[in-house]
């Protein structure tokens, strides 16, 4: 069965869709250095799942702590492993910390996406799965988005460098033969949530009866993409690149339902059974004001359909939370 390497198979998206390759039959390798954006506990404790799978079912998973920043440790998983496909997760993956240290951003998520690059020119399995981003839409008027659009107008640091990474994958692609997809994940939600992001922030805060920042009028609006359906979307782009050759393109992973902030907050306060406590404060430096997926080109070519709704992703996500957190 072919061996897939991941770089962030701790996080949150990495960790989730490692399960269902080990329950697929794949083995898996991931790179992770536990960064100390949020709690470690959590990136182990994902781990620690992803371990007990891969023993429960007899498959082979192995973790590297190490950093994708460092080229000599990259270019030897490579010699040392016979790697079928690459999932590059790992990032620096905050849009507004990225403001204050747009430095780290670009050595992670471009310098250490440049390693991933350089050992896979010098591979014989050159398939890349590139983990991209929503954020590089901008403030993109066309809605919904497709990826047919310009994105020449990044807003953040972080978006900047999600599209840098699009640009260099199709560069390696062209010179190298490297097959590409770039996935734009639309704000991905359920269970393993980071704690930064605000579906989990706003369920701890509700349950500790805490006002609930609110960053706007409440009118901006996110394609929020249950963990399953991400998790499904990836899992079918990482299969199109093993059978298919000289392929680069760009998919959206989205759920084409964007929801408005003050329905969101009102969803989970309904799903605890609570009476939120709103703080209105202004917008945000770097926020996009919508996001909005057009998912034809992933549903056609992938097959891609997700099918959690807002309420059913909210209530396993609470249900979730109550009893891991
Ligand atoms: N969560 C979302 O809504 C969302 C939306 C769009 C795109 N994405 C992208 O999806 C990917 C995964 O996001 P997530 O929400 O699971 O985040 P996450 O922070 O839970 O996972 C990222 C992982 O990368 C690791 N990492 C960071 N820097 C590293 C380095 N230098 N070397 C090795 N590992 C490093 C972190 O320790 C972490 O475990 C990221 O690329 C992110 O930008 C996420």
């Amino acid at each position: 069965m072919s061996l897939i390497f991941t770089t962030g198979g701790a996080g949150f998206i990495g960790s989730s869709t490692e399960e269902k390759l080990l329950t697929l039959g794949y083995d898996v390798i991931t790179i992770d250095n536990l960064d100390s954006y949020y709690d470690i506990k959590l990136k182990e404790a994902n781990l620690k799942k992803v371990q007990d799978k891969a023993d429960k079912l007899g498959r082979k998973f192995t973790f590297i702590r190490g950093d994708i920043r460092d080229k000599d440790l990259i270019t030897k998983i490579y010699q040392e492993n016979d790697i079928d496909a690459t999932i590059a997760w790992a990032a620096l993956a905050g849009v507004r910390p990225s403001i204050t240290d747009p430095q780290s951003y670009v050595d992670v998520n471009i310098g250490g996406l440049m390693n991933i690059l350089e050992a896979l020119r010098n591979s014989a399995k050159r398939k890349l799965v590139f983990i991209s981003s929503s954020s590089v839409y901008g403030n993109n008027k066309n809605i919904p988005f497709k990826e047919s659009d310009i994105v020449d107008r990044p807003i953040s640091p972080y978006a900047a460098t999600k599209k840098s990474g699009e640009l260099l994958c199709h560069t390696y692609h062209h010179l190298f033969d490297i097959d590409v997809h770039c996935l734009r994940y639309f704000t991905v939600y359920g269970p393993r949530q980071r704690p930064d992001l605000a579906i989990n922030k706003f369920t701890r805060l509700m349950l500790e009866g805490e006002k609930i920042p609110m960053f706007g009028d409440g009118e901006t609006a996110r394609d929020y993409t249950y963990i399953d359906d991400i998790v499904d979307g990836t899992i079918r782009s990482m299969e199109y690149l093993l059978s298919h050759d000289k392929v680069y393109d760009i998919f959206n992973l989205g759920s084409d339902h964007p929801i408005k902030l003050i329905e969101m907050i009102q969803t989970i306060a309904d799903v605890l059974k609570v009476e939120p406590k709103i703080e209105r404060l202004p917008m945000q430096a770097g926020d996009v004001d919508l996001t909005y997926s057009d998912i034809s080109h992933a549903k056609e070519v992938l097959g891609y359909d997700p099918k959690t709704s807002f309420k059913e992703g909210i209530e396993r996500f609470v249900a979730w939370y109550k009893q891991d957190e």
